[in-house]
């Protein structure tokens, strides 16, 4: 039986709050830790940094409740990724945390756990077409915007420049969404002819080497004149960087990011990328466990917000993202425990350093 989602709700200022019981299924106890709790994470793959501390903050906030994760990684490869759903669902786990290489191929996952009355929570990123029960992630809109925005502000001349677009994988919904928000802030400036876009193309499993791809390519075909390289995340503008040095532009040429790899950290500080976009990974890793163990323990859920995922408004829980630059590494990662101040800046001599927090 598939979980039976109740829209409870009250207006509270201009949201609405929407309340999701799972009626159907699970242990049913009240406190988590007496019952037993098996949470499944499929996730995507473990191959980029922030999936493996994406897992690990779960497991542990998880743990810290009292329940057990079992965790498989797909690869990138959407059949081993059914069949880690498959696996999980044999293993009878009480609710299935996603993180879809393919966000639409997905949907079987969904059904599938649906039929054996396991509900779905889709982490960061979403699944299409299919009947999702919770989606916890971060405003993916907002985290293009805020590249793109950044980038026209720090272009040599302000406002006008010729750059290079590197999208994520066309597999990953988000790519699109991140797509979009750039699309929002650059477009008034594409049709004024202000910025010029010299070449553009969707990094494929967001492999940093075809990233880099991307950015030799446009360096052959337009030279070296280039601003900027739009890069939708830290792994991307890591292939863009490889490619900029082999020309000697790495540090000449701003490179957006998101992420806050510490890889990435540390070539802010040392000036070969210019931002990144932080989504503490912390506050969505706890919420997603907790939210994981009271849909697992039929407790009600609140999601403040929805998205379409083309069925339907799924119940979504949105996390604020923060854009991170050489001036504010210390404000935000660094203070927030994401990654420390030796990590950061141990590849920079004792003097370029900032004063020690
Ligand atoms: C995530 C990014 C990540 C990318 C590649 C996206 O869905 O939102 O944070 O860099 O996948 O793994």
């Amino acid at each position: 039986m598939k979980a039976r989602i109740l829209l409870v709700v009250a207006s509270l200022v201009a949201s609405v709050l929407i309340g999701l019981a799972l009626a159907s299924r699970g242990p049913g106890a009240d406190d988590p830790r007496d019952d037993g709790i098996v949470i499944g994470l499929s996730l995507d793959t473990l191959k980029e940094a922030r999936w493996q501390a994406d897992r690990d903050m779960f497991v542990k906030r998880a743990e810290e409740l009292g329940a057990r994760v079992l965790v498989l990684a797909a690869n990138s490869d959407d059949t081993v990724q059914i069949g880690d759903v498959e696996k999980l669902i044999t293993n009878k786990v009480d609710v299935l945390v996603i993180v879809p290489h393919d966000g639409t191929a997905m949907a079987k996952g969904v059904r599938l756990a649906h039929e054996a009355g396991i509900p779905v929570i889709a982490y960061d990123r979403i699944i299409r077409d299919s009947d999702l029960d919770l989606y916890v992630s971060f405003d993916n809109e907002r985290v293009g915007e805020l590249q793109a925005r950044y980038l026209v502000e720090h272009l040599p001349t302000p406002g006008k420049g010729r750059i290079v677009r590197i999208s994520g994988a066309k597999t990953d919904h988000h790519a699109a969404q991140f797509k979009r928000g750039q699309d929002k802030v650059l477009q008034p400036y594409i049709e004024r002819g202000d910025i010029v876009v010299l070449h553009e193309d969707w990094a494929e499993d967001w492999k940093p080497e075809n990233a880099k791809r991307i950015v030799n390519a446009a360096i052959s075909a337009h030279g070296p004149g280039i601003d900027a390289v739009l890069a939708s995340n830290d792994g991307t503008a890591g292939g863009a960087i490889q490619a900029l040095s082999e020309e000697g532009l790495a540090g000449r040429v701003l490179v957006t990011g998101q992420d806050a790899d510490d890889v990435a950290l540390q070539r802010i500080a040392a000036g070969t990328q210019a931002m990144t976009i932080y989504k503490p990974l912390k506050t969505l890793t706890r919420g997603a466990a907790e939210l994981a163990v009271q849909l697992a323990a039929r407790r009600v859920v609140v999601a403040t917000q929805t998205v379409d995922n083309g069925q339907r408004p799924v119940p979504a829980v949105l996390f604020d993202v923060v854009t991170v630059t050489r001036d504010n590494i210390l404000d935000t990662v660094v203070r927030d425990g994401q990654v420390s101040y030796d990590e950061v800046y141990r590849g920079l001599p004792e003097a370029q350093r900032p004063p020690r927090p």
